[in-house]
């Protein structure tokens, strides 16, 4: 298997936990296995039994969905909990590395540092793009994991496909992970297609963004079956709640909402960029292949504090690396963009 040597060697030899629901899976019968409460919940639904640990019957939705094999997907607490997992499954503290391409996404740089895990740095180009040899240099043979968000936030932009696939040729002594949060919005196909090809990449995406479903905390990676099979070795037993998955069934089974919210927040996105290309003060708006644009005004930070006490909030990045000056924007609903827009000209006239 070309990435066992990429998987820490008490990960790969973990016996896991055995859960009461890994050993008995039937919906029949009297349980008195799982030291559960016979008596319901205290609200009139029961959340008394503990949940399906591998979420069978979500995967088979999500592998109809997104065209792969239900062994090739695993689900997380938000994506958050795959990244966090990935990390504990590849990376020893005080030996291995990972590089991140900042601008990008918070959550890498923070659980690789909860992790204690020596983070190499390599920005993106001043267009937003992948600084690829610069990648290639910071690699070394102790380095698990190559971080790469596309859509990229807080950018918003599609990174180039051709600069990936070099990336995922060229590092073949551990895991590309492509973090996908945004492909909805997109119109560049996911990498989970390529999966097959290549056993060392690992794509992720989450239902918080198209699928509406937040506040739910359903974050997916798809890779090889071996790797799946690791993550659900080192995750908790349950890390799906019951109501989670239940609700997460029915959505999924709900074609159009996403279809419907796509169209309509890319159309408020062209609308935004429009509205706000009026604007003499702003700068420059960052092309984007995602559901925020980001916007590099003058002032940027009396905006933005303006923008709060009117009660509209909004995400100030000027203090990120390459985003000098720039807000992130979330694309709202119609009447929300209009707010937006009002507020920014009322700001600059006064
Ligand atoms: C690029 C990217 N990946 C992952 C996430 C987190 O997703 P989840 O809600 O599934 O934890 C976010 C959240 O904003 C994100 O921007």
């Amino acid at each position: 298997m070309i990435f066992q040597n990429f998987i820490l060697e008490h990960i790969w030899n973990l016996k896991p936990y055995s859960s009461a629901r890994d050993e008995f899976k039937g919906k029949e019968g009297v349980f008195l296995d799982a030291n559960e409460n016979p008596m319901g919940s205290g609200v009139p639904k029961k959340w008394n039994r503990y949940p399906d640990p591998l979420q069978l019957t979500i995967k088979e939705q999500l592998a109809a969905i997104k065209q792969c094999n239900v062994d090739q997907i695993f689900l997380g607490n938000g994506s958050d909990e795959a990244i966090d997992l990935i990390m504990r499954m590849t990376c020893q503290s005080g030996i291995h590395n990972i590089i991140l391409c900042p601008p990008t996404y918070g959550m890498y740089e923070v659980s690789a540092s909860i992790n204690h895990i020596e983070q190499r740095k390599v920005s993106l180009l001043t267009n937003y793009q992948l600084d690829v040899a610069g990648i290639l240099e910071a690699i070394d043979s102790n380095t698990r994991l190559l971080f790469i968000c596309s859509p990229n936030n807080p950018t918003g932009n599609k990174l180039n496909r051709t600069d990936i696939y070099t990336l995922i040729e060229s590092f073949t002594t551990g895991f590309v992970i492509i973090d996908e949060a945004y492909i909805d919005f997109s119109d560049e196909p996911s990498f989970i297609q390529e999966l097959v090809k290549y056993p060392q990449l690992i794509v992720m995406q989450t239902l918080s963004k198209a699928y509406g479903l937040a506040s739910l905390r359903l974050g997916m990676a798809f890779a090889h079956p071996t790797i799946i099979g690791l993550l659900n070795k080192i995750k908790p037993p349950y890390n799906i709640g019951g109501a989670t998955q239940e609700i997460v069934i029915k959505a999924l089974a709900n074609t159009s909402f996403k279809e419907d919210t796509v169209s309509l927040l890319l159309a408020e996105r062209k609308r935004l960029m429009e509205s706000l290309g009026q604007i003499p003060e702003v700068i420059h708006i960052y092309p984007s292949d995602a559901n925020f644009i980001l916007v590099r005004f003058k002032k940027s930070n009396e905006l933005f504090n303006y923008l709060i006490s009117e009660k509209l909030i909004t995400r100030n990045r000027s203090t990120v690396t390459l985003c000098e000056d720039s807000i992130r924007i979330t694309i709202g609903l119609s009447e929300e963009n209009d707010k937006l827009v009002d507020l920014i000209s009322k700001f600059y006239a006064a």
